[in-house]
């Protein structure tokens, strides 16, 4: 049976899926319906049946799996539609706005026995595997803080996105991946403090935030900073991580595949863990011995990881959860853990203070 796909919302997101997501096996887009006359001539044009109306999608038999593609604050309401119309549902990302409309939702899916899913894509990000790969096979020994980084430098947010009816800024855009990786590398180490900056660098409505600084602190370590700015001129590295045996460094998403240095990891040789004795470096504005750097030969350059990411994964697990009745990846509970975080980074930022949670 696979996914036959009706698709709410043809924008930009929704073209991505039509054009990458047909190939696979088990998964057909069937129709489409958006608002706007345009979005539908490009449906047409892209093999994909137009609806004239939502009500036409939803009653459209030959689909048993309906993806959201709207703006934000529309995925609720189409959802809930959607599962009322006994199909299976994908909403993009971030999957609502609050925690009690996500509960409403996931009520909406045990009651119509269909299943409810998030485009949560980012779990397949190479960069992200790579960094988890190196953390969890112990490279870097006891892992005391990892950094997470995105940065633009075209400035603000645009079109819906920088409106707050509309689920727009940067928290609810970009946060919501950099929060479910972390998050879904951690399921069972329970949050226990966040601290959030949020700031309008170039957003003049100041409506939402453009730029913001997360510190999560998770029980028994490690801490987690997220930082993501859309107008920074220099980036520091999408991943940053240190533990007491190593650190590494990822500089992008693409590793290196741009021909860059893409990043590494440093540790003690073996058998030179810990303190080494210290030589005074001479700098201009006067001598320093914690700072020098540690000597060449008691250090080791190691490879970063280079792991299969296949953003398919999703999408197969889907068909399989479909045909088979296997485990749903991106499953509900795990995204209710991310849009409560959400919350009480929009709740510290207001408030100035840290918020200690059991999350
Ligand atoms: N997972 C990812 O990597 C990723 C990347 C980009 C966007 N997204 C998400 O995809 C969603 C859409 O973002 P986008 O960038 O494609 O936005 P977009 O503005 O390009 O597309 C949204 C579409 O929804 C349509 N629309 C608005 N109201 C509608 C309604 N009532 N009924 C039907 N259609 C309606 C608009 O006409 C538009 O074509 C957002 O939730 C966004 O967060 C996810």
């Amino acid at each position: 049976m696979g996914l036959n796909i009706g698709i709410i919302g043809f924008g930009g997101m929704a073209h991505w899926h039509a054009t990458h997501a047909s190939n696979i096996e088990g998964v057909k887009y069937v129709c489409a319906y958006d608002v706007d006359p345009k979005q539908m001539e490009s449906a047409k044009e892209m093999g994909i049946r137009p609806c004239a109306s939502l009500e036409e999608l939803l009653n459209d038999q030959s689909i048993n799996f309906v993806l959201v593609a709207t703006p934000n604050h529309l995925h609720k309401e189409m959802v809930i539609k959607a599962l009322r119309a006994g199909k299976n549902v994908m909403t993009e990302k971030p999957a609502t706005l609050s925690v009690a409309d996500w509960d409403e939702m996931v009520a909406e899916s045990e009651k119509a026995g269909k299943i409810l899913t998030v485009h949560q894509n980012r779990r397949w990000d190479k960069d992200y595997l790579a960094m988890r790969q190196a953390v969890e096979a112990g490279t870097l020994g006891k892992v005391y803080s990892i950094e997470s980084r995105v940065f633009g430098t075209v400035g603000g947010m645009y079109g819906w996105r920088a409106f707050k009816q509309y689920g727009g800024g940067m928290v609810l855009d970009w946060g919501v991946h950099l929060f479910d990786q972390l998050l879904f590398m951690y399921p069972d180490k329970k949050i226990v403090d966040v601290k959030a900056e949020l700031m309008h660098l170039l957003e003049v409505n100041k409506e939402v935030d453009d730029y913001f600084k997360v510190m999560l602190k998770l029980e028994d370590g490690p801490v987690l900073t997220v930082e993501v700015g859309s107008y920074a001129f220099r980036a520091l590295p999408r991943w940053y991580v240190v533990g007491d045996n190593g650190t590494l460094e990822i500089v992008d998403f693409t590793m290196g595949n741009d021909g860059k240095e893409g990043g590494g990891i440093t540790r003690p040789r073996f058998g030179m863990e810990g303190k080494v004795a210290p030589v005074v470096v001479q700098t201009p504005a006067g001598p320093t011995r914690m700072m020098a750097p540690r000597p060449p030969e008691t250090r080791e350059e190691l490879p970063l990881p280079r792991p299969e990411a296949d953003w398919t994964e999703l999408y197969k697990n889907l068909v399989d959860v479909i045909d088979n009745g296997a485990k749903l990846i991106v499953e509900p509970k795990g995204v209710r853990r991310v849009l409560r975080l959400m919350e009480l980074v929009f709740e510290s930022a207001e408030s100035g203070h840290s918020i200690a949670c059991d999350l």
